[in-house]
């Protein structure tokens, strides 16, 4: 093995020192694209580390440390006594320009095979600066996650030896500590008759949709949902190969008489509701069309997914006890989770089903994600056992109480003329209709000119076309300031589209 130092590094190699990529990779990705083009032949000498750091200009234990990266990855091999070269067995791939390997770290956006694409899941982007403000569908203010309870009890935790074993692979049902203080839990706070045997812990309650559809839909299943859905649950039940029909959803929430209907012409698998507050509108399942839907699917033997993501911000009177504390024969998925309590990104939500539903969950849970993080799981296992998880959601209730209230007063005193809503007894947005003949794309294109982005596209709420012109608006992460300055900045855009249209 031996050839002569030929290849002029000094005039090939680019370092960037203003780069956040240190220089000791930067010289690895630009080695490594020579020796891929064939530029740098199969052992080739290189330059010794003091030679290259010189003609570079750069610390010779840079290029230390990147002949030992090269080395460790096996593109080139040290021989003592004799020098760096490179690797004799490397496979030579087609010369390619220098240049096209100046930058081995830029991204590609075009995959080298075929997969599937679901045009389905795709939303449309909006490019928003950090400035702008931005109307969502009802999302918490992660602003008043109690940190400090967490990251506390979190490093209790993990700093005792005998809960490394935490750290390890765990249970695919979930941490068995989180599971029995979810049964105390949820029994006592919503009436359920539920063991640990009834509990899947998932990551957040959109793994709990993900995963009920996948056991009730495939091949061509029908689900029934509201004429007025949460967009994600509809992506996910097409996704999982469901067939969706839709009842109408009025002040009592979804028509169970319309379900009845089509249960008498075709067999259906599955309803979906959002019994305590339905997704988008807001309404709460009557109790008369509660105990109608438990009998149904008890006489048509098809599966409720109760999807009960708000449960704990009910304003007005004590929460409406789920549908699942009557169910007496087996027939609903209750869905749940800490996410909107908490703060969204920390994930855990519950599964709560019949044993045997649980069982086969957890094993396609498996696949899909081997488990949650245990050690979260953990720490909120405690934070249920200690009373603060309690503590804090009547803390949240209560601020996002106020909030309802003083969106609401202002929607009525300054956008009164533009918009017909009801206060929501609960939940974390309004329902919110513009008065015809004004228009959601007009309203949404002038207020990103006053720098106020509505991030879901309002046509998604209109499933059925029926041109209801509702769309939903989110409240509880403003704080007081923020819904003033939400409200002053509508004003300003109706005001432009009265003076722009003196029709209106
Ligand atoms: C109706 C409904 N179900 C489920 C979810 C998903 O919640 P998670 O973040 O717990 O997955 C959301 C999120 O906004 C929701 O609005």
């Amino acid at each position: 093995m031996s050839s002569p130092v030929v290849f002029p590094f000094k005039s090939n190699i680019d370092l960037d020192r203003n780069s956040n990529r240190h220089l000791y990779l930067q010289l690895c990705d630009q080695m490594i694209g020579f020796i891929k083009s064939g530029k740098l032949a199969p052992s080739s000498k290189l330059p010794g580390s003091r030679k290259l750091s010189e003609d570079l200009d750069i610390h010779r234990k840079t290029v230390v440390a990147a002949y030992d990266e090269l080395i460790s990855q096996g593109w080139i091999e040290s021989i003592p006594a004799r020098g760096t070269f490179v690797s004799q067995d490397l496979p030579i791939v087609n010369p390619k320009k220098l240049q096209s390997f100046s930058n081995t770290s830029s991204t590609k956006n075009i995959a080298g095979f075929n997969f599937k694409k679901r045009k389905h899941l795709i939303r449309k982007g909006i490019e928003t600066p950090h400035t702008t403000i931005k109307i969502d569908d009802g999302v918490p203010d992660h602003r008043l996650a109690p940190i400090e309870d967490i990251t506390k009890i979190y490093r209790n935790i993990i700093k005792k030896t005998h809960n490394r074993e935490l750290l390890t692979y765990g249970d695919i049902y979930g941490n068995i500590d989180l599971r029995k203080a979810l049964v105390f839990y949820l029994n006592q706070t919503r009436g359920l008759k539920i063991t640990i045997d009834n509990i899947l812990i998932t990551r957040g309650s959109q793994m709990g949709i993900y995963l009920a559809s996948q056991l009730l839909l495939n091949d061509k299943k029908t689900i029934i949902t509201g004429n007025t859905n949460y967009m994600t649950a509809d992506d996910t039940f097409t996704e999982a190969g469901g067939i969706i029909k839709r009842a109408y959803v009025d002040a009592q929430g979804i028509k169970t008489d319309e379900i009845e209907t089509i249960c008498k012409r075709q067999s259906i698998s599955a309803v979906y509701v959002t019994s305590h507050h339905h997704h988008p509108t807001t309404v709460t399942l009557s109790a008369e069309r509660r105990m109608h839907l438990l009998d149904l699917a008890q006489r048509y033997k098809f599966a409720i997914i109760e999807d009960d993501y708000d449960y704990d911000f009910h304003y007005s009177n004590a929460p409406i006890l789920p549908l699942t504390s009557n169910d007496t024969d087996g027939n609903v998925i209750y869905i749940g989770g800490f996410t909107k309590i908490i703060a969204p990104a920390l994930r855990i939500g519950y599964f709560i089903a019949p044993k045997e539903v649980v069982d086969e969950a957890a094993r396609l849970r498996r696949i899909l994600d081997r488990q949650g993080d245990t050690l979260l799981e953990q720490t909120l296992a405690r934070m249920i056992n200690n009373g603060d998880v309690q503590r804090h959601s009547n803390k949240v209730r209560r601020i996002y109480k106020a909030r309802r209230d003083l969106f609401c007063r202002l929607l009525q005193k300054q956008l009164g003329g533009f918009f017909d809503f009801e206060i929501p007894k609960g939940g974390m947005a309004v329902w919110v209709q513009l008065k015809k003949p004004y228009h959601w794309d007009s309203v949404i294109a002038l207020s990103q000119k006053q720098n106020l982005v509505f991030i879901n596209d309002w046509k998604r709420y209109d499933n059925d076309n029926s041109g209801h012109n509702g769309f939903r608006i989110g409240f509880a992460k403003f704080n007081e300031e923020e819904i003033v300055e939400v409200i002053d900045t509508l004003e300003i855009v109706f005001e432009s589209i009265s003076k722009s249209n003196p029709v209106f």
